[in-house]
């Protein structure tokens, strides 16, 4: 797949086929694109779980904070649920903070998923210290990111934004409409 085709189809999913199980070397795969990843000065101070068992997806979702914009929806419901999550660590022990690092392997992890026909959703907003507490994660390591992985179920359109509203919606049809700025918008000059 061309790069702008697989960044295309890399959007947030937060619906997904819960019968669709993603196996342990799938997780391992994902994790050997984030360690090929740039890192600043080269510290390398991520450390990842993961997690595919039915059990621990149960564990990790109630933890998770989902699609803030959408009022009206708590949440994938049973049979909706990830069947994946890497969780992405910062190693306190290497490095006091850790820049961007988390936002760098995190994309790539997403495009590796697009690539194996998966998809999922980065989650910043975690209650963290149940999190910690539900998955016995040592103080040594900051909770940075959650990336939710499944096989999505639904459909996303990008639409170019209008008056300025960044607000993702959903339609009559359940279509998930993310809206984009305008690349002119971007591109600025002084
Ligand atoms: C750093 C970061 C944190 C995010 N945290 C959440 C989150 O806590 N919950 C959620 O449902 N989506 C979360 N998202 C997904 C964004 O809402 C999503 O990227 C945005 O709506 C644009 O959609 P797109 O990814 O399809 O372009 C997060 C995305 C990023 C990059």
């Amino acid at each position: 797949m061309k790069l702008k085709d697989l960044v295309f189809r890399t959007r947030s999913y937060r619906r997904f086929d819960e019968s669709h199980l993603i196996d342990n070397k799938t997780l391992e795969d994902l994790v050997a694109l984030a360690r090929l990843s740039a890192s600043g000065a080269n510290r390398q101070p991520l450390k990842y779980l993961i997690y595919n068992t039915p059990v621990d997806c149960e564990r990790l979702f109630p933890s998770l904070i989902w699609a803030a914009y959408l009022k009206e929806w708590c949440g994938p419901g049973h049979g909706e649920r990830p069947t994946g999550y890497i969780v992405i660590l910062g190693d306190k022990e290497i490095a006091e903070g850790f820049g961007v690092d988390h936002g760098i392997t995190a994309q790539t992890i997403m495009l590796g998923a697009t690539e194996k026909g998966l998809g999922g959703c980065m989650i910043a907003s975690i209650m963290k210290d149940k999190l910690r507490e539900d998955l016995n994660i040592p103080e040594r390591f900051e909770i940075l990111l959650v990336l939710a992985l499944g096989k999505p179920v639904e459909n996303v359109i990008v639409d170019e934004i209008k008056d300025g509203d960044v607000k993702y919606w959903r339609d009559e049809k359940g279509n998930h409409h993310v809206p984009k700025r305008p690349l002119n918008e971007l591109i600025i000059k002084l």
